[in-house]
Formats: C-alpha cells, structure tokens, sequence
C-alpha cells in the first residue's frame, strides 16, 4: 500500500500514522484552566526531545470544528503542566479522560481517579502512577496547513522526575519494566511491554 498525502484525506492519514508510529508512550497531561478547573487528557504524539536543558513535546491537534481543546488553552493560558506515565491498570481511566467534557468537568472526578499536588507546578499529579515529569511551558510551534493552524507542539521545559521507590534499584537505575507503561497502537489498541532484549552499544 502506498499512501500519498496529496490525495489521501486527513482523517486517513491520521489512521495510517497512527498505526504505523507505533508502540507510542502516552503522556496522561494534568493542566488547569485560568480559573483554577483541573484538567486530564492523555496525548500520544509524546515525546522526549533534549537532555539540556531537559525537555519534551506534546503535540495537540485542534478540534474538528478548528477550536483549541482544553488541554491546549490551558498551557497557553498557565504555561504549565504535568505529565503522567499511565501504568496499565489505568488504562480504562485514562481513556475515560479522552472525551470531549466541557471545560467546567474536573477530568478526575469524571474518571474515578484522585488528584495529588505537584510539587513545582499548580496542576496536580493522578495518584497511583508510577512516574510523573512536572513540566513549565518552554515553547510553542504552531502547525500550519497552508493559512490555517491546526495544531500546536508544546515543549515543556522538566521542571522535576518524580518515580516510584520500587522502579528504581539501589544504584539509582530506573528499572522501565516496574513502570508496567502503557503503549497506544493505532484505533483503539493498546500494549504492555513485552519481551525485552539488551545490547551494548560498540566501545569505539
Ligand atoms: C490514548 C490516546 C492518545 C491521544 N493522543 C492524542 C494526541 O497525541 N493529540 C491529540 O490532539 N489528541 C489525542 N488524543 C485525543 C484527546 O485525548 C482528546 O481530544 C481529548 O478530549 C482532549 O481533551 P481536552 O479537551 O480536555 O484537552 C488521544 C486520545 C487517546 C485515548
């Protein structure tokens, strides 16, 4: 199959990328309004982009009627978030954050799931996940197709990791495996970790 943009329509294109790039890390995004509403939605389009200064990107399309979704106004109004790495066990809670409330509905009550203060942002952390990144707004990349946005990349700047005592060894080494990490496939699938391999890098 060959897919070509120029006459393939968008929602197709999504299907094929989404299916393709693949498995995705979710970023379960905690923000709150300008009026203080907590906010929860996860995003797939995640990821880690530089070590110095420490930052990573989310990438949040418009609605369909080109409006900004909740979690987009809310970064560009309070310049900060939380990002949450969804264990499996949270799966149905997370996906459960991904309708399309009305910005007065706190996501966390809608999900069953419990709110937690960060520790260097407003936006709360969701309780019983295995590793969060507190994030202050670095910038924003605005995503044209021609005159019209469609979406925008955050970049937040990692303001604190936070990771659960049993995910990490006595040296201090981040074990990925103890996070049970969720991972979006295309449509309306998802994965656990698998099998794992290890290999060293070459020593040249
Ligand atoms: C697992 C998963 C991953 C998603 N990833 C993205 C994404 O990367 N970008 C995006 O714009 N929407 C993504 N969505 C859809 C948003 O979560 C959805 O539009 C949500 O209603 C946005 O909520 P908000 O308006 O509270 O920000 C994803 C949905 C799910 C279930």
């Amino acid at each position: 199959m060959r897919i070509d943009p120029q006459d393939t329509p968008s929602a197709k294109l999504y299907f094929a990328m989404a299916s393709i790039i693949v498995p995705r890390p979710i970023a379960w995004v905690s923000t709150l309004s300008r009026y203080g509403i907590p906010n929860l939605a996860p995003f797939s389009f995640f990821t880690g982009v530089t070590s110095r200064p420490p930052t990573v990107a989310i990438c949040i399309e418009n609605r369909p009627d080109g409006s900004l979704k909740d979690t987009a106004q809310n970064i560009l109004e309070t310049k900060e978030f939380v990002i949450n790495v969804v264990p499996s066990h949270l799966a149905e809670a997370m996906v459960a954050t991904s309708g399309a409330y009305p910005p007065v509905v706190n996501e966390f009550g809608a999900a069953g799931v419990r709110a937690v203060p960060a520790e260097r942002v407003k936006p709360s952390r969701v309780a019983g996940v295995p590793a969060v990144i507190e994030c202050s707004l670095h910038d924003v990349m605005e995503v044209k197709d021609g005159d019209e946005i469609t979406s925008r990349i955050f970049l937040g700047r990692v303001e604190l990791i936070v990771v659960r005592d049993d995910a990490v060894d006595e040296r201090g080494h981040i074990d990925s495996r103890m996070l049970d990490p969720l991972a979006r496939l295309g449509g309306s699938d998802y994965a656990r970790l698998g099998e794992g391999m290890k290999i060293q890098r070459p020593k040249v």
